[in-house]
């Protein structure tokens, strides 16, 4: 099986845990764009009735509307049934690292608001130890910038702000920026996870940890 293949399984299997009348979490992503149009389709066939959906960022929320899946805000239904999102790796406690697409402060307050989060990844996302696949994005206030990276990097990592395909500064849906952050292993993801919690120009983080009910992965 490729790996297009395992994401759209990961994707279609775990939209089999919607039911009607849920207010459901969209998350972003290649793997998640699957689930979307599964949903969409169920929706079509008369399936899957009453179904809300809460967009994790605004490309998800393009794309839910494009493919008529009813979109409101998370102000309006403030607690989600289920969410359906993906990540950028996994460890063996089911703690996650995301933020590849630049969506993880609204991903991570949709988690929280969440009864029930399914992760959907290809295999090659799983990991023993947080950090051994990727990166740690932090999304920084622009104001907090300069004063963000030197504390991040007096942490010992290695920060890269991240850029848009054109080169140009990557602005979240928030309009703030995030410093990819290469910390390597991840000893302690939790207590990382806590340190930049305390930091007043960090608005968000990639570690997710305790967010996740299942993993499902493609094979
Ligand atoms: C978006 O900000 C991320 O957290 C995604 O959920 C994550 O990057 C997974 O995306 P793919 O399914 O495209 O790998």
């Amino acid at each position: 099986m490729t790996l297009e293949e395992q994401k759209k399984r990961a994707a279609e299997k775990a939209v089999d845990y919607i039911k009607s009348g849920m207010i459901v979490g969209l998350g972003t992503g290649s793997t998640v764009k699957y689930a979307l149009e599964k949903i969409a389709k169920l929706i079509e066939e008369g399936k899957l009735k009453d179904i809300v959906g809460i967009p994790t960022s605004k490309q998800t929320e393009e794309r839910a509307i494009e493919l008529g899946i009813p979109v409101v805000t998370l102000n309006k239904y403030p607690v989600i049934d289920i969410t359906i999102d993906g990540a950028d790796e996994v460890d063996e406690e089911m703690n996650l690292i995301k933020g590849g697409g630049g969506a993880l402060l609204r991903e991570k307050i949709i988690a929280q608001a969440s009864r029930r989060v399914i992760i959907v990844i290809d295999p090659n996302k799983r990991s023993k130890k947080l950090g051994e696949k990727f990166f740690v994005p932090v999304e920084v206030l622009q104001f907090a910038e300069e004063a963000e990276r030197k504390f991040l990097e007096s942490l010992g990592a290695f920060v890269t702000k991240r850029l848009n395909y054109d080169g140009g500064h990557f602005i979240t849906d928030e309009k703030n920026v995030i410093l990819d952050c290469k910390f390597g292993i991840l000893e302690n993801a939790a207590k990382l996870a806590s340190i930049l919690n305390e930091r007043a120009g960090i608005v968000g983080h990639g570690i997710f940890i305790n967010l996740a009910d299942e993993i499902v992965t493609g094979e």
